[in-house]
């Protein structure tokens, strides 16, 4: 690499995070999937080709549910140093956003070239993550009776005291069956894991874990919050049936690994900005004004740890003279 991306990155991302979620937050509610994805994937592509750097999608988006995408292998940016890998999930809870549900997400991570697992065609991962609090306790090869257990010692409460995030998928009913087993609380959600795994390492959420299968790009961009958040992610490829599974054999993954937070990003200089398109515990939605948007993010880098909330207020009319996004 030529130039190591020691500038704050992120601080530039939260631009690209606000536009595609000013852009999506149009559609909340509106039933339409795909309107919302597209309104944030051209914003989001808009505003990441103006940063400064020579970017690669690693991970995109698209394989699971074809939708509308910024594809893996797409260059973006000026093209000038630093190389970067990029990650983004322009909407996470497309499907939030289209039912005007809580905790829609848009999400961009970037971190040093060459540093970010890429999970190829196989769309799921087992997961398992923790915030800084019980960072070490977790281990995916073990049961979930015996993570809550060494969770709960972790952050010094009782397993009732823990409060659990798992996708409400019929997959999950064994794994849902031994949580309410061992005692701890769950709190079901219909879509978005990565805002599930960021509510991990924050506190005010009230989450502690997110156990489950879900997305595999989400897996890696959760990996790099998580990182800058001081948190932890387990994770495994989960091919859905014999045929996946043989293709990511012939492929060279190997299914039985478990990937570690460094396995997922191998890098210590990772940025991630998000910012709600819909109202959440972590972030608040997009407000729509007569004169402008109010929009909330978070922006963290891994090197120095430092998590910033940021509310931006948006003015119509400066914006429009300047942006080439119909908000
Ligand atoms: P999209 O916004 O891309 O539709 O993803 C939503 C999501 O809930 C992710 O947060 C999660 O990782 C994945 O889908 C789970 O997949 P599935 O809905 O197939 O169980």
């Amino acid at each position: 690499m030529s130039e190591k991306p020691d500038r704050n990155l992120a601080l530039e991302l939260v631009r690209v995070t606000e536009a595609a979620a000013l852009a999506a937050g149009r559609y909340m509610g509106r039933n339409d999937k795909e309107g919302g994805d597209k309104a944030a994937v051209d914003a989001m592509r808009l505003v990441l080709n103006t940063v400064e750097m020579d970017g690669i999608i690693v991970i995109g988006e698209g394989e699971k549910d074809e939708a509308p995408m910024l594809f893996n292998g797409e260059k973006l940016g000026a093209g000038v140093p630093p190389q970067v890998d990029i990650a983004v999930d322009p909407i996470d809870g497309t499907r939030l956003l289209a039912l005007g549900r809580q905790n829609s997400l848009s999400t961009v991570a970037m971190a040093d070239r060459g540093s970010m697992f890429n999970p190829g065609p196989i769309v799921y991962m087992d997961k398992i993550a923790v915030g800084p609090g019980a960072k070490g306790a977790v281990d995916l090869e073990v049961s979930p009776t015996v993570n809550l257990r060494s969770v709960a010692r972790a952050l010094g409460k009782e397993i009732r005291d823990l409060t659990v995030v798992v996708l409400d998928r019929p997959r999950h009913d064994k794994l849902i069956a031994e949580i309410r087993k061992a005692g701890a609380r769950i709190r079901l959600i219909t879509d978005g894991d990565v805002a599930g795994a960021l509510m991990t390492a924050w506190p005010e959420s009230g989450v502690d874990m997110l156990m489950g299968v879900g997305g595999s790009p989400e897996g890696v961009i959760s990996a790099c919050a998580l990182m800058c958040m001081g948190g932890e992610i387990q994770a495994k490829l989960y091919p859905r049936n014999d045929d996946e599974a043989r293709r990511a054999r012939d492929m060279g993954f190997n299914l039985d690994q478990v990937l570690g937070l460094e396995d997922l990003v191998r890098s210590d200089n990772v940025f991630f900005a998000a910012t709600g398109i819909t109202d959440g515990e972590l972030l608040d939605g997009v407000k729509y004004y007569p004169d402008g948007a109010r929009t909330h993010s978070l922006v963290m880098r891994s090197k120095s740890g430092t998590v910033r909330e940021i509310v931006s207020r948006h003015r119509w009319n400066k914006l429009m003279q300047l942006s080439e996004v119909p908000y």
